[in-house]
């Protein structure tokens, strides 16, 4: 008999807790949906971006503005957490990452939505029954970078010895270290004279220990690409132009 009461006494709690953990799971639920919800405004935050990084984040005037769509989102966030702080002084998008204020969600939800967006390196072919429309939103999403000449093979041993542990064997990136493949030429270039200068740390922020090291070693922050030439540096860059697939 004692055991019998032992047992339903006991069986309440146990229908609370299944109370409780479904109560969790609805919760859980409406947490999901309103994430799904957000993810759609991750396109309206990225509404007056547009006008100078283009419709689909395929960037603009032969890199004056950056392609975005398809980098990774963690260094998009941190890049624009950088802007936001000035650490990288950006006067374009002051206005747009300042007085706006790109909380912390937005800077998630946008740096997500261009992450996503995939551009083609080949050309479409149309159907007969594609309206202009149609036609122009698919030729926004073709995006080839013109080959560059230069010492390939060169090009292709400094890389893979310099810059393919952090950039990628593809150049795609990894986790937060940027996607350099499929990047207007110009603005990469752009991008190393402002790290040779100073005016912006390069590779520092790898692994604590190894970032110590290197600031050490390079007070500037120039890190790998001081140790390269001025030809060293093209090789490479026409050597990422051969890896677009
Ligand atoms: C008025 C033009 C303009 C607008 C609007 C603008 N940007 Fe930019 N953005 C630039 C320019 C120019 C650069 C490149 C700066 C440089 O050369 O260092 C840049 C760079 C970036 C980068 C760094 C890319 C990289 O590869 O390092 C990110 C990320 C970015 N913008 C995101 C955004 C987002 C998100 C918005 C909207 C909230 C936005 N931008 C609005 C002009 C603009
Ligand atoms: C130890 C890691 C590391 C190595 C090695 C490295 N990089 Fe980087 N690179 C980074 C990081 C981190 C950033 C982003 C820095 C920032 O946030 O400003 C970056 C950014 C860049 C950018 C700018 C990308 C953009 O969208 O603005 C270029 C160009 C670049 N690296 C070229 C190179 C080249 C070329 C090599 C090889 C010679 C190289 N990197 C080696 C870590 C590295």
């Amino acid at each position: 008999m004692k055991r019998t009461t032992l047992r339903a006494g006991f069986a309440p709690l146990r229908l609370l807790g299944v109370a409780a953990s479904a109560l969790l799971l609805g919760a859980a639920a409406t947490h999901g949906a309103e994430l799904v919800g957000q993810q759609d405004s991750g396109k309206e935050i990225y509404g007056p971006c547009a006008a100078c990084h283009g419709d689909q984040g395929q960037g603009s005037r032969r890199g004056e503005y950056p392609r975005l769509a398809g980098q990774r989102a963690a260094y998009i966030e941190d890049s624009l957490k950088k802007f936001r702080t000035r650490e990288r002084l950006n006067l374009p998008m002051l206005p747009y990452t300042q007085e706006r204020e790109l909380s912390d969600v937005d800077i998630k939800l946008v740096s997500a939505y261009l992450a996503d967006i995939t551009l083609q390196t080949t050309f479409p072919d149309f159907k007969d029954t594609d309206d202009a429309l149609t036609r122009l939103e698919a030729m926004e999403k073709v995006m080839i970078i013109p080959k560059l000449e230069g010492d390939l093979d060169n090009g292709k041993t400094l890389y893979k010895e310099a810059c393919a542990y952090c950039h990628g064997q593809a150049g795609k990136g990894i986790g937060r270290f940027p996607m350099l493949v499929g990047q207007y030429t110009h603005y990469l270039q752009r991008q190393m004279d402002a790290y040779l200068n100073g005016e912006r740390p390069h590779d520092m922020v790898a692994d604590e220990e190894e970032a110590e090291e290197k600031l050490k070693a390079k007070p500037k922050g120039v890190g790998v690409l001081g140790r390269l030439t001025k030809q060293d540096i093209d090789d490479i860059l026409a050597y990422i132009t051969r890896l677009q697939d």
